[in-house]
């Protein structure tokens, strides 16, 4: 049996886990059976791993690693073993997280990025990722606390969001949803483009 992988993807103050969470909703009360989880910190490993992350400096490449052994331990204790049982996976955050943020925004190498994941992920890809775009000043004025890496301003999440966008342009798994409308608009839209995918895919 094999499952459907959904990742939510977006600059900080996007709204992304406001719309990761309102499709598992929407999946439960259809009673279909959903996982719902979030990188980083998607295991226990992971918790700890994102403490590190999110609060102490360090060199690019160290952070993308950091990144990349959090996501290794979440493919292979959660999001592959739940996909090998049917489930629906939904993540807010995923490798692409990594190529935006550590590749784009921070300037490691993507190539190196794309070959570490080639080598962690035992070719697991998302189905379908939603990017929630806005611009990263209405983002900046949503996010009441911001942490290290939130903290890194404006020109910094122009630069992860045109590497989304560039992504976007690259891949038709990308659903580019414009994050600046009201959440209920927002997750319409994104269940329209579900239902249409499922049955052109079923
Ligand atoms: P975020 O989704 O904002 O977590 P939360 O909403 O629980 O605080 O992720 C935390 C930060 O980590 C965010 O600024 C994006 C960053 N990040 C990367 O830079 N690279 C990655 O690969 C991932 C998964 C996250």
């Amino acid at each position: 049996m094999k499952g459907l992988f959904i990742t939510f993807e977006g600059i900080d103050g996007s709204g992304k886990s406001t719309q990761a969470m309102l499709l598992k909703d929407r999946f439960n009360r259809l009673n279909r059976p959903v996982v719902f989880t979030k990188e980083p910190g998607g295991t226990s490993l992971g918790k700890k791993i994102r403490e590190i992350l999110l609060n102490d400096n360090m060199n690019p490449v160290s952070e993308f690693l950091l990144f990349a052994a959090d996501r290794k331990e979440h493919a292979k204790k959660i999001i592959i073993p739940s996909l090998s049982n049917g489930k629906i996976v939904i993540s807010d955050r995923f490798a692409d997280s990594s190529v935006a943020y550590q590749g784009f925004g921070r300037g490691v190498p993507i190539d190196f990025i794309n070959f570490v994941h080639q080598n962690i992920l035992s070719g697991l890809k998302p189905d379908l990722t939603f990017i929630i775009d806005i611009l990263p000043e209405t983002g900046l004025e949503r996010l009441t606390e911001k942490d290290r890496i939130e903290r890194g301003g404006i020109d910094f999440l122009s630069k992860v969001r045109e590497g989304y966008l560039k992504l976007a342009r690259q891949d038709k798994r990308f659903v580019v949803i414009d994050g600046t409308v009201a959440p209920e608009k927002v997750a319409n839209s994104i269940w329209e483009f579900i239902s249409r995918w499922e049955i052109s895919n079923g």
